[in-house]
């Protein structure tokens, strides 16, 4: 292997989607495949850093040289992460669920000849990476996604204020993107010196780039 520039820093990545159960057997997901987040978490650890991946249900291999968590919904992974405090730097790559099921039933709900179909009343769910950007224990380097389908940009950086984040990294996923789900990213990178857009890329290659920002920004911020 080459240099380990992330030797002895602590990562901690989500990745995949979360699933919100309504019942036992059915619950409300998205499209994400982990593919970004799983690229990131394996960039991280071929630069030496001890990765702690938490994931939500995925059907793509763990990678190589990472400890992985896995969760089913947004709190289990809220307190996956928190267990996971103190390290370096966290990438929020998962796409969790804004809503949960206010009260997922304990019982298969039973479709009943002549009624009405059952209202899904939700309930908002902890958003993991506000939650880190203003923790106690807030990494050095704390990095978010911001998949959007339209003003890209001007959502990037508002999240980066909101969510008290260093970078963001914005995607548009608007389905004739092919993003979510598909092998490649063009990623804008929002941060406090600007945006920069990186080209159309694969999914590993934009992980190797974050990766590699991500060590050098480490280092230049223990130099002071
Ligand atoms: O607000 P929005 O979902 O667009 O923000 C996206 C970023 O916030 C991603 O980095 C995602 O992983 C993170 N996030 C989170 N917990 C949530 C919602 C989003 O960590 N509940």
């Amino acid at each position: 292997g080459g240099p380990r520039p992330l030797a002895g820093r602590k990562a901690i990545v989500t990745s995949g989607p979360t699933h919100e159960p309504i019942d036992p057997v059915r619950y409300i997901a998205n499209r994400s495949s982990g593919k970004q987040g799983h690229a990131i978490a394996a960039a991280l650890a071929r630069l030496g850093a001890d990765v702690t991946l938490v994931s939500g249900p995925v059907t793509i291999p763990d990678p190589a040289g990472v400890k992985v968590i896995r969760v089913e919904r947004a709190e289990e992974m809220r307190d996956a992460v928190l267990s996971a405090l103190p390290a370096d730097v966290a990438v929020m790559v998962a796409a969790v669920a804004d809503w949960r099921v206010a009260s997922a039933a304990g019982y298969k709900i039973k479709k009943k000849p002549g009624e009405a179909p059952p209202p899904l009343q939700l309930a908002e769910n902890p958003d993991i990476l506000k939650t880190v950007g203003h923790h106690a224990d807030r990494p050095t380097l704390v990095v978010g996604f911001a998949a959007e389908t339209e003003n890209v940009a001007d959502n990037g950086r508002s999240k980066l204020e909101r969510k008290g984040a260093d970078y963001i990294l914005a995607n548009d996923v608007s389905p004739a993107t092919g993003i979510m789900g598909g092998d490649r990213n063009r990623v804008k990178l929002i941060s406090a010196a600007g945006n920069d857009d990186w080209p159309d890329m694969d999914k590993d290659a934009v992980a190797e780039k974050l990766a590699a920002l991500i060590a050098a920004e480490l280092e230049r911020k223990e130099r002071g």
